[in-house]
């Protein structure tokens, strides 16, 4: 392994040099001695934003905008594949959506390994969404991210604007309407739901299947701890109600500022900030040392501190619009928010759950499995029985391709056989 890796780098026909030294080890004792250590290697993968990843690993990079009825401006990547042999997949257009307070970039943090590069590899169409608040949609046509009024926004307008305005820009430059292929994980689930039950006629001329990877609806089953703050979600929420509170607390770049150099200064830091983790999101993860740079690198992203507090609702069992409280009545003209109705979902939906993720959880997996329509059962609910598995493990794990990735490959592609 190489001490100093000099990689060369093909962007827009310039070629530029970087030299740069050892980011990555395999235990964390390396981390000790990474500069010089012959064990550690340099990835730029820990180095690089959603963009550049891309385009280092030697894919071809569109990047798309969409503006939404209420001026967002929203960054949808694709990674086309003109010349796939395959006319069938190159036509198949896979949606992949990212969860709470992460980025697009989860998806292409395990070099190949990756889920948008292997849908890539197989031949398909790969589009990735990035909803408002993230780290890539920050842009807004009359606010910035310094102005409160920009995190004025729940899952509601997430699900109802975001989601439906970056499919339709899919369909668009695809000419593949209905025939969509929406993979979320975890809140990008979620999204998928309120698209799905809200708007089930729009949604199903639209999108052809839902995969959900850790599918987050009703989470009263929720195990991590993150479920005692639930009930102080409102509390909380109130108490940040200040523009550079609300800014701090919400937007992806100062978040972690604060985060990473400290999850990254010790290898005794590391291992503290990997526990933390695996307490909210199950016992133990898959996700080795070599990973934690990557992981820190990309989480977390930003997300609007009303999109926690609507996730908290979750917890408490609801699965509905924002809860304005004393003025429900105002907004919606009910005493409590409608409610997502997901037995009106008409798109099929394939679930995939880990018993050892604690946010979310077999049992609530199956809660929401029950509630769907027959019509949208067909393709069934996965479980993956790891026993150190866990919720991130669906996009860093160290077996997440052959656990999960291959039975996705697996089912479009008989999908696409039919
Ligand atoms: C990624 O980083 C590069 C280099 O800093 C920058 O030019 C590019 O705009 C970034 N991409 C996105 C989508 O932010
Ligand atoms: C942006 O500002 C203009 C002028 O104040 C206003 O007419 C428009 O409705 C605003 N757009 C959005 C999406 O808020």
């Amino acid at each position: 392994m190489k001490r100093l890796g000099c990689v060369i780098i093909l962007v827009h026909f310039v070629l530029e040099f970087e030299c740069v030294s050892n980011n990555i080890c395999p235990t964390y004792d390396d981390y000790y001695t990474v500069k010089d250590n012959p064990n550690c290697w340099y990835d730029f993968t820990a180095d690089s934003n959603a963009t550049e990843i891309v385009i280092k690993h030697g894919y071809p990079l569109e990047i798309h905008r969409v503006v939404t009825p209420d001026g967002y401006i929203l960054t949808v990547f694709r990674i086309p594949n003109y010349n796939s042999p395959n006319a069938a997949l190159r036509k198949t257009p896979v949606f992949l959506q990212h969860g709470l307070a992460s980025t697009s970039a989860n998806f292409l943090g395990k070099g190949k390994d990756s889920l948008a590069f292997i849908l890539a590899d197989a031949g398909y169409d790969v589009w990735l969404g990035n909803f408002r608040g993230t780290e890539y949609s920050e842009g807004h046509v009359n606010l910035t991210v310094a102005d409160k009024r920009y995190w004025d926004h729940s899952m509601d307008e997430i699900g109802l604007l975001d989601i439906p305005m970056q499919l339709e820009l899919v369909a668009e430059k695809t000419g593949q309407r209905g025939n969509i292929i929406y993979i979320g994980h975890s809140l990008g689930t979620t999204v998928g739901l309120i698209y799905g039950s809200w708007y089930p006629h729009q949604a199903k001329e639209t999108v052809k299947l839902f995969i959900l990877l850790a599918p987050a609806a009703y989470l009263s089953n929720m195990l991590s701890p993150a479920r005692f703050m639930a009930p102080f979600a409102d509390q909380l929420y109130r108490m940040m109600d200040s523009n550079d509170m609300i800014r701090i607390g919400s937007q992806a770049e100062p978040l972690r500022n604060m985060i990473q150099p400290f999850c990254l200064e010790s290898p005794v830091l590391m291992r503290r900030c990997l526990d933390m983790l695996n307490m909210l999101y199950g016992p133990k993860t898959q996700m080795g040392p070599d990973m934690i740079p990557i992981y820190f690198k990309q989480l977390p992203a930003g997300t609007s501190l009303k999109v926690t507090r609507h996730a908290g609702d979750m917890v408490l069992n609801n699965f509905r619009k924002y809860d304005h409280g004393i003025n429900n009545m105002k907004v919606y003209g009910t005493y409590l928010p409608p409610i997502y109705d997901v037995s009106k979902i008409e798109v099929p939906v394939f679930i995939m759950y880990a018993v050892n993720d604690w946010t979310c959880t077999k049992r609530d997996s199956l809660v929401l499995y029950r509630k769907l329509p027959k019509k949208a059962k067909v393709y069934g609910i996965h479980e993956i029985t790891e026993p150190n598995f866990n919720h991130i493990d669906f996009l860093f794990g160290k077996n997440v391709k052959s656990l999960v990735y291959d039975n996705i490959l697996a089912l479009i592609e008989k999908l696409n056989q039919n």
